[in-house]
């Protein structure tokens, strides 16, 4: 899509034969382009931007686990300019949380993102936080999350994000800093040591395979939402 089809032309076929369109597109304005011609429902199922199904489920696993979304300290580390940061730094700035995010320098998050994120947290109370040092953002999280270093169109940078990225690991001993009772979460599929550790993904307080499931549940429930379902899922 894009070299050979249109999206626009996509949109308007697609929409004619679905009640949904779900598009993993790569692009985020390919996702964008599909939204404004289609006459259905278009669902980011992840782009270079942004990746909202997945933080529908990390929300629906974190009110699960928590017990409340307001309020928490989410802590991510790692590429802080990818697309599960970004996500999650506008949820925690429509929903009140406290988002931190540990990322080298030169690997911080979008700024029309981070100023979106802002101006909804001066409503609902949240802050957004972006710092180099792993050890200060990581005490107090109630949440600690990762994702891979090298996402989908790094994959050139490879060599040299992994000489870049490991004093950002979650490793047990960043783990220690945070909460007690923190959770670990990461949307899979994970490099273990690499962004994790073995040990923190398999361990005590990871939550990942409950997130993983929750994609299923979450999903459901959007589709619900768009179609206006009154029905129990
Ligand atoms: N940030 C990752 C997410 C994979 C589900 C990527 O874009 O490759």
């Amino acid at each position: 899509m894009g070299s050979r089809e249109e999206p626009k032309d996509v949109a308007e076929v697609v929409s004619r034969m679905g009640d949904i369109i779900m598009a993993r597109t790569f692009k985020h304005s390919t996702c964008e382009e599909l939204a404004a011609h289609s006459r259905v429902p278009v669902i980011n199922a992840l782009s270079d931007l942004e990746h909202p199904c997945q933080i529908l489920a990390d929300l629906l696993t974190m009110q699960e686990v928590k017990g409340k979304l307001e309020g928490l300290n989410v802590v991510f580390l790692g590429d802080g300019n990818n697309n599960v940061t970004h996500t999650l730094c506008l949820a925690a700035g429509m929903l009140g949380m406290h988002f931190k995010v540990g990322a080298p320098e030169g690997y911080f998050m979008d700024s029309n993102i981070v100023s979106r994120a802002k101006k909804m947290a001066t409503e609902s109370g949240g802050s957004i936080t972006e710092s180099s040092d792993p050890n200060e953002v990581v005490k107090d999280a109630d949440v600690v999350i990762t994702d891979t270093w090298i996402s989908m169109g790094d994959e050139a940078e490879k060599e040299q994000r992994l000489t870049i990225f490991p004093p950002y690991q979650v490793s047990e001993d960043i783990m220690k800093l945070a909460k007690n009772d923190a959770i670990f979460m990461h949307c899979l599929p994970a490099y273990r040591d690499k962004e994790v550790a073995a040990a923190v993904l398999d361990g005590p307080q990871s939550v990942a395979y409950q997130e993983a499931e929750n994609r299923l549940h979450a999903q459901k429930g959007l589709i619900a939402w768009l179609m206006n379902l009154d029905t129990q899922i």
